[in-house]
């Protein structure tokens, strides 16, 4: 099998994992389900998911032990894009080809939509942690309470990234200040996944250190590229709006290096991040791959 046809089952198999947590009772508040539903399955890339599966892969095979860490992240992604998109923030009317939320629905149920499913995650944690606290070993319990700490203080961080982001559109800012925002707007959630997939499979300590360096690198990557697919993407592919960083001037790699600075970075970074992926041979193949699509992905 190809990459992009691995890729493709990946993405299938987490939309049926993710589906088995929607609503579709008959209830008063149904259209806040389907407003949920709505953006949770419209066609994401589902790259956070399959990174903490990925990463846990690494280590030991039974990765049915991470899908509900990998759920959660996913939808705590999603949240942050159904926020994003409002027009408090970036006031976007498209994503994954299709209108946003807001649009689609209004604007105050885009916005408790947005809640529900930031809160929803947290459920799907604390229920697999009340699962391995009745059925689990001490070891178990032990990781999946430390990946939740992480995955707290990682959506933490992504609040702040998003709220520098959105405070200082139209300002000239320094090159520490843009690694920042992007450390934290993107790169927390990114590195969350490999990490936490690394710390539920338990392992070492210098395993997951070598993981965070990798995950630096592709945290920081995966946002140039975004900067970059705004600048030059195909809208219809990308299925969201192209052109708005530039027009809500937005400082990003591109508008610090220009078009072409920001596409060297990019494969510098790439280039770097590959080599923490070596020590781990066959066994990171998929890994590899992903990597390079990062860089190479249009949509
Ligand atoms: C988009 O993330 C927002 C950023 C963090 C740059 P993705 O491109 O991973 O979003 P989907 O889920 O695949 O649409
Ligand atoms: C998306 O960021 C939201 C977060 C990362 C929290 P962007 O605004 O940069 O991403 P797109 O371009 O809308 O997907
Ligand atoms: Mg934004
Ligand atoms: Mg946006």
């Amino acid at each position: 099998m190809d990459f992009k046809e691995q890729l493709k089952k990946y993405q299938m198999m987490i939309d049926s994992e993710l589906g088995k947590y929607l609503r579709k009772n008959d209830c008063y508040e149904k259209v806040l389900n389907e407003s949920l539903e709505y953006s949770l399955m419209a066609g994401g890339k589902r790259l956070r998911a399959i990174l903490v599966i990925e990463a846990y892969k690494l280590f030991k095979e039974d990765y049915e032990k991470c899908l509900p860490y990998s759920m959660a992240l996913e939808m705590v992604h999603n949240f942050s894009l159904i926020h994003d998109d409002l027009p408090e923030i970036d006031n976007d009317d498209f994503r994954h080809g299709k209108p946003t939320n807001h649009k689609k629905f209004n604007h105050a149920t885009a916005l408790l939509a947005g809640d529900y499913l930031f809160n929803n995650a947290y459920m799907v944690i604390s229920q697999e942690l009340l699962k391995v606290l009745q059925n689990g070993s001490q070891n178990e319990l032990h990781s999946k309470i430390r990946a939740f700490d992480e995955f707290s203080n990682a959506v933490d961080r992504m609040i702040a990234g998003e709220y520098l982001d959105t405070e200082l559109e139209g300002k000239e800012i320094s090159l520490e200040l843009l690694k920042y925002i992007h450390h934290n707007k993107t790169a927390a959630l990114l590195k969350l996944s490999l990490r936490m997939g690394a710390i539920i499979a338990e392992a070492s300590e210098e395993e997951i250190e070598n993981l965070s360096e990798y995950a630096d690198r592709i945290g920081l990557a995966f946002q140039i590229k975004d900067d970059i697919l705004s600048e030059e993407g195909d809208k219809d592919i990308l299925g969201k709006p192209i052109g708005n960083d530039r027009e809500h001037q937005k400082c990003t790699y591109v508008s610090y290096y220009g078009l072409d600075g920001a596409k060297r970075e990019l494969d510098r970074i790439i280039e770097e991040a590959l080599e923490y992926l070596k020590p781990y041979g066959e066994k990171a193949e998929f890994l590899k791959n992903l990597t390079i699509y990062i860089k190479e992905r249009n949509k």
